[in-house]
């Protein structure tokens, strides 16, 4: 049996830039293990053949409704796959999956039963909020970045607005690619659908979501500029550490110079 991706240029051509992100992550020291996951929404590329492709696992059920999702078909990294084997075969570390009708169940459909990851309810109900606003982003990815980790141990970086505003105070680009902000949510047992609403709530007002002592979620149009907003946000958080390892606490930009940005920018302050 060959690739799904035989033949399907368009849809390889979104795989192969999924991979080449997973590639990143490893590379960044983000994803130890089997650590992040992603999906990608994949059903513009979606033809006669691959609709009336039988299902090759069992149903398995979401864990929540979302009926945006309905005849959607979606790219997902496999449960305790690794991001740094998924960079050399995206189809060996994921797997293809239908939504059913239900809008609360899927089935894989190629190109093996690879069960997808564990955080797939927060994934899709992310992908479900970005349909109904009309978004056109396809892309959702959780990842383990080290410094907003290590952010996310103190209580003075959990309030998202304070957090926010130390990370655009620390390089002008913050901002200007971050304009919403990275949101809070505290601390839940991983991958339960406890996450789902609040990292919802949270993604509905900032370009990302940083998971307390866990890691970040973000969206984009493709997983490239998901991957970005992330890796944005993160150098931030890295400048803000680089200059506590020489000793001291970053001054960080004024309030003026951020506004200031903001303003000749014209950046936005709500998707
Ligand atoms: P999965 O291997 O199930 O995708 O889990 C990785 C992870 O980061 C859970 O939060
Ligand atoms: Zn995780």
């Amino acid at each position: 049996m060959g690739s799904i991706l035989n033949n399907r240029p368009e849809l390889k051509k979104a795989l192969d830039s999924v991979a080449e992100v997973a590639g990143y992550l490893w590379q960044k020291g983000w994803a130890e293990r089997n650590g992040g996951n992603l999906t990608l929404n994949i059903t513009e590329y979606v033809d006669d053949e691959m609709r009336a492709m039988p299902a090759i696992s069992k149903v398995l059920q979401i864990g929540v409704t979302l009926p945006q999702l309905k005849g959607c078909y979606f790219y997902c990294k496999g449960t305790g796959k690794r991001m740094r084997d998924l960079a050399r075969d995206p189809m060996a570390g994921g797997s293809i999956v239908r939504i059913l009708d239900d809008c609360a169940s899927y089935e894989i459909i190629a190109d093996e039963a690879i069960v997808p990851t564990s955080e797939i309810s927060s994934h899709l109900a992310i992908q479900n909020y970005m349909l109904e606003c009309g978004s056109g982003y396809k892309a959702t990815l959780h990842t383990h970045p080290i410094e907003l980790v290590a952010m996310s141990h103190s209580q003075e970086f959990l309030d998202s607005e304070h957090l926010t505003q130390v990370l655009w105070s620390m390089i002008p680009e913050t901002l200007a690619f971050a304009p919403l902000g990275i949101g809070v949510v505290p601390y839940a047992l991983p991958s339960s659908t406890e996450l789902v609403a609040p990292t919802l709530e949270q993604i509905k007002r900032y370009d990302v979501v940083l998971w307390e002592k866990h890691g970040t979620v973000a969206v984009g149009p493709d997983m490239m500029e998901a991957f970005d907003q992330t890796d944005v946000l993160n150098k931030a958080a890295n400048i803000y550490m680089t200059a506590k390892n020489f000793g001291f606490t970053a001054e960080g930009m004024t309030p003026e110079a951020v506004q200031k940005i903001r303003t000749v920018f014209n950046l936005p302050d709500h998707r």
